[in-house]
């Protein structure tokens, strides 16, 4: 009966976090197309979030991503710890979503700190400031990195555990890896580095 009761309350929170999960990917999808439109230069991009902005920013839909992207890490972290993972799918899950956790609390908290500490406009420059700056650019490259990686990969792997479908799953995950890897490209100029408007530049030494 015990066990009835810790099943049932593991389903609601596994359902919370599937539900979340697919409202949340739809701002994760638009929000790593802007970033893709980078490739046209830092001005297509910005051009590009201030229109998304004018749906992200209202303030009643930023203060629902908000708060589902702190929910999605709260029950994220109690779904670990009932989930013995086995398979090397299941530990990829578990893995990918240990990094989002982390990746999720310092984007949100650095973007907020930005905008709302240092009064910065938290447009491409914000992002580009570390994935330009020597040293720091050896941290931001993994870091953005891994984020796009880690969302593809958990996803993926949702998807090939509830079909079994290995082909589509790995095809999910190539598509994830090549826009990281694209986005990345896309901020750094195809790493000839660009210049970062002084604010943001002495936000990033100011950290580093
Ligand atoms: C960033 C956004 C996230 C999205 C879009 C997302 C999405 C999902 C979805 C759709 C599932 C499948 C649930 C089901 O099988 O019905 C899932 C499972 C899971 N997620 Fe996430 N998730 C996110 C973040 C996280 C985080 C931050 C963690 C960990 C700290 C996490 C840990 C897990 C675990 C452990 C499972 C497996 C649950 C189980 O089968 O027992 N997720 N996720
Ligand atoms: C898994 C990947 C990612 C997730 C889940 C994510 C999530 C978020 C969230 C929730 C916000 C706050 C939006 C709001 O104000 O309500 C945000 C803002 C932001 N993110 Fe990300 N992000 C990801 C990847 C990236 C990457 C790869 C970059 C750049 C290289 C980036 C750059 C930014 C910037 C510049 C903002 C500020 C947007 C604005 O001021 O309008 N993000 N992100």
């Amino acid at each position: 009966m015990k066990s009835q009761n810790k099943n049932g309350k593991r389903g609601l929170i596994k359902s919370l976090h599937y539900l979340c999960g697919v409202i949340l990917s739809v701002f994760i999808a638009f929000h790593l197309i802007n970033h893709l439109f980078a490739l046209d230069g830092p001005e297509k991009h910005i051009q590009v979030m201030d229109r998304f902005r004018l749906v992200y920013r209202h303030p009643v839909v930023e203060t629902f991503v908000l708060l589902i992207v702190l929910f999605q890490v709260v029950t994220g972290i109690r779904l670990i710890y009932k989930r013995n993972a086995v398979t090397i799918a299941e530990k990829i899950q578990v893995y990918s979503g240990l990094y989002l956790s982390f990746f999720l609390i310092a984007h949100v908290g650095a973007v907020l700190s930005g905008r709302y500490i240092e009064h910065l406009d938290t447009n491409f420059y914000f992002a580009a400031a570390g994935l330009n700056y020597y040293p720091a650019t050896f941290i931001f490259i993994p870091y953005y990195f891994l984020a796009v990686a880690s969302i593809s990969l958990h996803v993926s792997v949702i998807h090939y555990l509830k079909t079994g479908s290995a082909g589509a799953a790995i095809g999910m995950a190539t598509v994830g890896m090549v826009a990281a890897m694209m986005i990345i490209l896309a901020f750094t100029g195809n790493f000839s580095w660009l210049d970062i408007p002084q604010p943001y530049e002495q936000f990033i030494r100011s950290l580093i």
